[in-house]
């Protein structure tokens, strides 16, 4: 049987368990939290913190706000809106990607257990190092591409049906918790754009006032740019936007094919 080893400095190590509020009420719930600090040296480590819920927001998002706040000022994560619009609190909770601050804790049974995305270089902590899959995203083009001038007195008219093409593409907030959690792009990711930018791409592909729609194909008909998707569906699964990846790369090899 295959034997699989992680290297040395990927072990996870125990790291310090702070001590519950004193006083606290009866709704205790332990986090487990990863750490990681490039600076020290040291391999990663799950620090554990205990928090009151009954003085504390209903959401993940609250309860590492609560930990920096109160606890522990060095935990270091991404966020903005606290509303699931901006994208920056992506992280792997329980289990799962999602954002931290649309998972409620009382979704999750037992010790609360957060880790940054998979399968990215990590920065420091919860947060992932976004740069590569930013390139990919750029080298997507992705804004309106039009050699035709527009109305001289308005913006490029797009009828109800048109307009209706870009629902369910246009709602992404480009949080990556689709391609961090597919396998393809894990294996892949230096080549394949993955889930979010494939869904992006398509966004413009099937924008009716975009007319470099050939370029776009053509700039994705490549092995491992656009067909490293195997319909394995994760993607479509972790969305917290509900957005489905997968059938807007369905869309655009459905594309391909009948451009031939
Ligand atoms: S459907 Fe494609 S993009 Fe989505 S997880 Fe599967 S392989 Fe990845
Ligand atoms: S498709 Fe969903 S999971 Fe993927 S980047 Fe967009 S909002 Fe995030
Ligand atoms: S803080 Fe903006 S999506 Fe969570």
């Amino acid at each position: 049987m295959a034997e699989f080893r992680l290297p040395a400095n990927s072990k996870i190590g125990k790291g310090v368990t702070h001590a519950p509020p004193l006083n606290g009420s009866g709704r205790m719930r332990r986090f487990q939290v990863y750490r990681y600090n490039p600076d020290d040296g040291n391999n990663p480590v799950i620090d554990t913190y205990s928090i009151d819920l009954d003085d504390c927001g209903p959401m993940v998002l609250d309860a590492l706000i609560k930990i920096k706040n109160e606890i522990d000022t060095t935990l270091t994560f991404r966020r903005s809106c606290r509303e699931g619009i901006c994208g920056s609190c992506a992280m792997n909770i329980d289990g799962g990607n999602t954002l931290a601050c649309l998972k409620a804790i009382d979704e999750i049974k037992g010790d609360v257990k957060i880790y940054p995305l998979p399968h990215m270089p990590v920065v420091k902590d919860l947060v992932p190092d976004l740069t590569h899959i930013y390139a990919q995203y750029r080298s997507i083009q992705p804004w309106l591409q039009s050699d035709s001038a527009p109305p001289p007195d308005r913006e490029r008219p797009q009828s109800v049906e048109e307009r209706e093409k870009l629902d369910g593409l246009w709602e992404c907030i480009l949080c990556f918790c689709c391609s961090t959690s597919c396998p393809s792009y894990w294996w892949n990711g230096e080549r394949y754009l993955g889930p979010a930018v494939l869904l992006q791409a398509y966004r413009w592909i099937a924008d009716s006032r975009d007319e470099k729609t050939g370029d776009r194909l053509d700039a994705l008909e490549d092995p491992f740019r656009l067909y490293r998707c195997h319909t394995i569906m994760n993607c479509t699964n972790t969305c917290p936007k509900n957005l489905n990846p997968a059938k807007a790369i369905a869309e655009i090899k459905k594309l391909m094919v009948l451009r031939r």
